[in-house]
């Protein structure tokens, strides 16, 4: 699951902890290709549009943070870098290739990996079903019977429930599922949406945690968050996202301070 972990164009300059977290570490590298790359990106739903036109990268081993108010199209950008919606303009570059408009099934093979917003469990199948769906592009069964049981070791209340139909887990234990059959994929590129989502504060920790364990891996992070704070607590670096257009860019420590990011996302000011 490591990736090479230099060449993160723009890594955290300290890998200090904030709040007691410490971010993963980025590498300095010299500047290398971004993995993941949106150019001129533009999506639309009819007359309605959605994404305006953004630039965004994420380098290799990099967790980086997509903040922005309901409707400001971060879902949009994660469906369109996974091939959910049409682009309208514009380009998705991932490893150095053009993948715009490819079908999400050839970009899970690719390492290309997204949990949605509501998760997208099979609620019929069992825990253990839905995390053996996380392995299907998999050849090697062994593999994906040794991640399985990682994820168990992470996530014990799923261990506890594995032939359980996941329709019945929790809020909380769905999110546990979803972000462990992701582990299961085991993607080079991870695109979460809003992993913290109606959970209770001790489950979001927990998320976050496993976040953080799997960006340690080298696992490159692109991360939609509505909690503003958290997510730029834990990245290395943030785009701030309104009606479409991304307003505001940098290393997460600057945004974290920026009078506006704190007045309009973290609720000071
Ligand atoms: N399938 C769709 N058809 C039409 N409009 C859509 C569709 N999906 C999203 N939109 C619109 O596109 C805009 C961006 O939505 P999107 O879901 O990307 O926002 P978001 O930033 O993820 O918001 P949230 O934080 O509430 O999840 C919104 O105005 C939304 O109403
Ligand atoms: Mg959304």
């Amino acid at each position: 699951m490591s990736g090479p972990q230099a060449g993160a164009p723009q890594a955290a300059p300290d890998r200090a902890a904030v709040h007691g977290r410490a971010r993963p570490d980025a590498g300095a590298g010299a500047a290398a290709p971004a993995l993941l790359e949106l150019r001129g990106l533009e999506v639309a739903y009819g007359g309605i549009r959605a994404v305006r036109g953004i630039d965004l990268e994420v380098g290799e081993g990099e967790l980086v943070c997509l903040i922005g108010a309901n409707g400001a199209g971060k879902s949009t950008t994660l469906r369109a870098v996974c091939g959910l919606v049409p682009v309208a303009g514009g380009a998705v570059r991932y490893g150095g290739q053009d993948i715009t408009g490819l079908p999400s099934f050839q970009l899970v093979r690719r390492g290309l990996v997204m949990v949605p917003e509501g998760r997208g469990i099979f609620g019929q199948l069992t825990i253990e079903e839905n995390l053996a769906m996380g392995g299907y592009a998999s050849r090697d069964a062994a593999q994906v019977r040794r991640d399985t049981e990682r994820v168990f070791g992470l996530f014990p209340r799923l261990a506890e429930r594995r032939r359980q139909s996941a329709g019945t887990l929790s809020g909380g234990e769905q999110q546990m599922l979803a972000m462990g059959r992701a582990m299961v994929a085991r993607p080079r590129l991870l695109l979460l949406d809003e992993p913290s989502m109606g959970l209770a504060p001790l489950m979001v920790e927990k998320i976050f945690e496993v976040v953080r364990a799997v960006a340690a891996e080298g696992v490159t992070i692109l991360l939609i968050e509505q909690n503003a704070r958290l997510a730029l607590e834990h990245s290395h670096r943030g785009y701030v996202m309104e009606s479409g257009e991304i307003i505001l860019s940098g290393p997460a420590d600057r945004l974290l301070h920026d009078p506006k990011v704190r007045e309009a996302y973290l609720g000071e000011g």
